[in-house]
């Protein structure tokens, strides 16, 4: 059995855990100073980092413009963004930039060098160029993990085209509602992936979400064999081959909208969060460089998909635009056994390594031989995202993964933020468990009450974020001015609502949680109004209510309350409903259980209470009963719950 044995980057001093001078001398950042110097002149701050981090064709003429609701960053500035992630790499062409790694064992992963890169990213540009995508359009991804995903990401960068990438594993009607959001004219897809040892079909979905849609060319990576035929279908890699091998860069504001990223607002509608070129590109490269302390030697494996946020961010951009290697991964995590990831660190020599608590926990059930048979000792630094860390899954996470050795750095941040901006930097310390820490440099974040006012030491309050806001922040939610206004610029003056909850502990900061409708399932963002809303679409339901519910591998999962048109509910209609989430959104969000029930606990004005179907779900008693106008739905609902204990 090989020992995870390996460099020491961290000691323990009064019961802390603290950077080791190893740490200290290969670090990027060590330097505490550096907050108080940011905090004194934060534009300035970022400024200074956006030149030196950065590769600009013009520099800016105003570093911060602010009008609340909007503000920008690097105002007057032009840059292209693929040049910075791949261009200006190329006085090292031959070093790797993307390992991938095929679910199947039996294929071997591939290397992407930075040069080969450079020619793929330019000849897809040149694709997308053919088919009619212009600057400002914009372009919907629905690509599983491959290598052609980031090509396309970086070629509709390299073009000024807006990518919107939806996840894969959303449904037809999820996909076709972003779609018709965005009014894209080019769908990129593949044929399909594979998925604990199955091939998943992906094409018949984006066929079906493509219908009576503004889609006019379907590009399709063949990825599975299977046939695609029709006019309106192009084959990926033979459209690549065709075009020309060099594509100019356009050169954008640094303002000017790179993607949009649908997310789950309070409402059924998922949002289409806007983020910009610059700044978005200044935070993803800053955060990379001190939070990862990534070097150009460096492979980093961030384990989102690039459906969402962290893969956009970390899996791909970030790391790139530092010139490091980044490795992403097709399939199941525990396919074909538990050893996977672990045998992907060790085989892959991973230096940092980035992933959910709910794979954590997931692992911490798993027989320990899995892990104890692999050598990690390349791993530097391990971080997490997504949801709140418990102190037994952080401690598990350092000890058996990290060996002990390397500090695990818990980074909050939302879709909205582009990147990471609480977090403790590895050079600095000290890493305590469940605790994030503190603002990024040139970032600022306090704890406040409902109205905005500071919170006594140590309480938990609102957590928000105050002026100058960070560059990666949103700009914006697409075609919805009021959602943006409503979301995240009502509840306090001149403050970014975050809607999570957080305490100080020493002088760190703790993040609690939601305090909206959001849930986070397995670390995946769903609202329980989306949800309501999926199951209220089927003819079966006549009222319907989810909440999450704890749950111990995936932190939360929805559960929901139906009343059905008509007649009882049975294990069938409950199986059909959940398939019927589905369809509608995708299994991500289909319900743990669904509890069939004569009525929803309402107030007169007909407002479901929530909160007490919350407080049954865990057996707690209910408050504030009066203000039902059917109170005795209470009591038959808790006989509902009991009666299906344990199933
Ligand atoms: O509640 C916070 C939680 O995830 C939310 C953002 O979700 P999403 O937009 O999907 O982005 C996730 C990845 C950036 C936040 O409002 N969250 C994120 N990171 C943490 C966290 N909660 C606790 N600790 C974290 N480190």
């Amino acid at each position: 059995m090989k020992k995870n044995k390996g460099i020491r980057y961290v000691v323990k001093k009064d019961g802390k855990f603290w950077p080791s001078d190893v740490m200290k001398k290969v670090v990027n950042m060590t330097d505490e100073r550096i907050y108080d110097k940011a905090a004194k002149n934060p534009v300035k701050f970022w400024e200074d980092l956006a030149r030196e981090g950065l590769t600009w064709e013009k520099e800016w003429d105003k570093g911060y413009v602010e009008k609340l609701p909007y503000f920008k960053w690097f105002e007057g500035g032009k840059l292209n963004f693929s040049v910075n992630c791949v261009d200006r790499h190329l006085s090292h062409p031959d070093r790797v930039a993307l390992i991938w790694v095929p679910e199947p064992t039996k294929e071997k992963p591939i290397k992407i060098t930075y040069g080969e890169l450079y020619n793929k990213v330019n000849k897809f540009a040149n694709v997308l160029k053919e088919n009619g995508v212009k600057r400002g359009d914009v372009v919907s991804i629905y690509l599983p993990m491959v290598p052609q995903a980031l090509i396309a990401m970086l070629a509709c960068t390299r073009i000024g085209a807006i990518h919107s990438v939806v996840f894969s594993a959303f449904s037809a009607d999820a996909l076709k509602a972003r779609i018709q959001d965005g009014k894209a004219k080019i769908l990129i897809t593949a044929d399909g992936y594979y998925r604990r040892g199955e091939p998943e079909k992906l094409i018949d979905k984006a066929k079906k979400a493509t219908e009576k849609t503004t889609v006019k060319k379907i590009i399709v990576v063949n990825r599975i064999g299977k046939k695609v035929k029709g006019k309106k279908f192009l084959d990926f890699d033979t459209e690549l081959e065709k075009a020309d091998s060099y594509c100019k860069p356009e050169m954008m504001n640094s303002e000017d909208t790179m993607f949009i990223l649908y997310t789950s607002g309070t409402t059924g509608k998922p949002k289409g969060v806007i983020h910009d070129t610059g700044g978005y590109a200044a935070q993803s490269y800053w955060t990379c460089k001190w939070n990862f302390d990534l070097h150009p030697e460096d492979v980093m494996w961030c384990t989102a998909d690039i459906g969402w946020i962290t893969g956009h961010t970390y899996a791909m951009y970030g790391p790139l635009l530092t010139g490091a290697t980044t490795l992403i991964y097709e399939g199941g995590p525990d396919y074909p056994d538990p050893g996977r990831w672990w045998k992907i660190i060790q085989d892959n020599k991973i230096n940092v390594f980035y992933t959910a608590p709910t794979a954590i926990r997931m692992f911490m059930g798993v027989d320990s031989k899995w892990i104890n048979e692999c050598d990690m000792s390349s791993l530097r630094i391990l971080g997490t995202v997504g949801e709140p860390i418990d102190e037994k899954s952080w401690m598990w996470y350092f000890n058996k993964i990290g060996g002990g050795r390397c500090p695990v750095i818990d980074t909050w941040w939302q879709t909205e933020t582009g990147g990471t901006l609480i977090n403790v930097l590895p050079g600095i310390g000290p890493f305590v468990p469940t605790v994030s820490g503190k603002s990024f440099p040139g970032t600022e974040h306090v704890i406040v009450d409902n109205k905005g006012k500071p919170m006594p030491k140590g309480r938990q309050g609102f957590l928000a974020q105050k002026s100058p806001f960070a560059p990666g922040m949103l700009h914006g939610v697409y075609n919805n001015h009021e959602k943006y206004v409503e979301t995240y610029w009502k509840k306090f003056k001149k403050m970014y609502d975050t809607s999570d909850g957080a305490y100080l502990q020493n002088g760190l900061i703790r993040i609690t949680g939601r305090t909206d409708d959001v849930m986070k399932v397995a670390g995946h963002r769903l609202t329980t109004a989306e949800l309501e809303n999926a199951i209220h679409d089927n003819k079966l339901v006549g009222d319907c209510a989810v909440v999450p519910m704890p749950h111990k591998i995936k932190g939360q999962v929805p559960i929901a309350f139906v009343v059905l048109k008509k007649g009882n509910g049975s294990k069938k209609i409950e199986k059909k409903l959940k398939e019927y989430v589905d369809m509608k959104i995708g299994p991500t969000a289909r319900p743990g259980k669904i509890f069939f029930i004569e009525d929803l606990p309402k107030t007169r004005s007909g407002k479901i209470m929530r909160r007490i179907l919350k407080a049954l779900l865990i057996d707690e008693e209910p408050q504030g009963l009066m203000t039902l106008i059917n109170p005795d739905s209470v009591g038959k609902i808790k006989d509902v719950i009991n009666a299906n204990k344990g199933s």
